[in-house]
């Protein structure tokens, strides 16, 4: 049985989900092959551009709405309390749904409202004065509608998430951030992480846990996260590895865990701070 965790919210969240950012052309057939191998969590998010392949790919599935978890993500142009709704309606609308089960705040910085994806002013973002309490506090309403089953957000520093749960009512059910054996974040206590395969795929310690359980290095990796709780997201457009990828839903000994923590770098590999105008993880490893 592929292993799922329980959120705050009562539902359950497969532990590996497919990723679907970069390679938009490939996504339709990428998604189309992870729901046939057996995936059931799919992440996506407005920026990707990969709503439509997504939704089109569950459609020529056939699988039953219900059985499947569907994330995607409010983008930095929608941060007003005006705009969420309609964004969020934007995005079922390309997913073909009626509902997400997960809706997050991508990042925690607002862009000037409209339709622009990335609004730039003499190559600098044009930030909006837009907090993310407020922003927070229009995505809490959203549960109302029924047309998400639950919230959440991304790449927070825990000075936002501390705010964030002094100030509303909806505790958040998942913060989606980077987290892989090179970037632990020990003590740090958070839902769901992303893996960064193709950068961990050399590395000797995983490649040697591995032997024992007849599981590769990226497998390893992907159990690592799994092990301790979190959700991971592989992605890929290569069949082989979306297949792979899915038998990194397994759990690993106290002693290779222990292993592990030991190749910890503090390595971040995704930060947008200079670009995006606003200086993020500040108070996080790996800044
Ligand atoms: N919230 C956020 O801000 C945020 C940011 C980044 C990512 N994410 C989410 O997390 C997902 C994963 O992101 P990630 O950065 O961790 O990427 P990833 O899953 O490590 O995958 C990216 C690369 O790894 C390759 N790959 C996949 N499986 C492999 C394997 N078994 N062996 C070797 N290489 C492999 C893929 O190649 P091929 O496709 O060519 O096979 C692709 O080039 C994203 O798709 C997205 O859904 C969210």
């Amino acid at each position: 049985m592929p292993t799922e965790f329980k959120l705050n919210t009562g539902a359950e969240i497969p532990a590996i989900g497919f990723g679907t950012w970069q390679d938009e052309q490939a996504q339709e057939d990428a998604v189309t092959e992870a729901l046939k191998v057996g995936y059931r969590h799919i992440d996506t998010a407005r920026v990707y551009l990969t709503e439509k392949a997504v939704g089109k790919a569950i459609k020529r599935s056939g699988i039953p709405r219900q059985e499947l978890f569907i994330t995607t993500k409010l983008w930095n142009n929608k941060h007003h309390p005006d705009d969420v709704a309609p964004a969020l309606q934007q995005s079922l609308n390309d997913l073909e749904l009626d509902y997400v089960d997960l809706y997050l705040i991508h990042w925690p910085v607002a862009w000037k409202r409209g339709d622009e994806l990335f609004p730039k002013k003499n190559g600098n973002m044009i930030l909006e004065d837009i907090d993310i309490v407020d922003t927070y506090k229009a995505m809490e309403k959203l549960l109302d509608t029924g047309k998400v089953k639950a919230i959440g957000v991304s790449n927070f520093s825990k000075a936002e998430m501390e705010r964030l749960l002094k100030e509303t009512s909806v505790v958040p059910a998942v913060h989606q951030m980077e987290c892989h054996p090179w970037l632990q974040q020990r003590g740090i206590s958070f839902t769901d992480r992303r893996a960064r395969l193709e950068k961990l795929i050399n590395e000797p310690v995983l490649a040697e846990v591995g032997k024992q359980y007849d599981k590769s290095a990226p497998q390893v990796t992907l159990a690592w996260g799994v092990t301790q709780g979190h959700s991971v997201l592989p992605k890929s457009k290569t069949p082989s590895r979306i297949q792979s990828n899915l038998k990194g839903d397994f759990r690993l000994g106290p002693r290779d865990m222990e292993k592990i923590r030991y190749i910890d770098k503090k390595l971040r590999f995704n930060d947008s701070s200079g670009e995006f105008g606003r200086d993020f993880f500040t108070d996080l490893e790996g800044k």
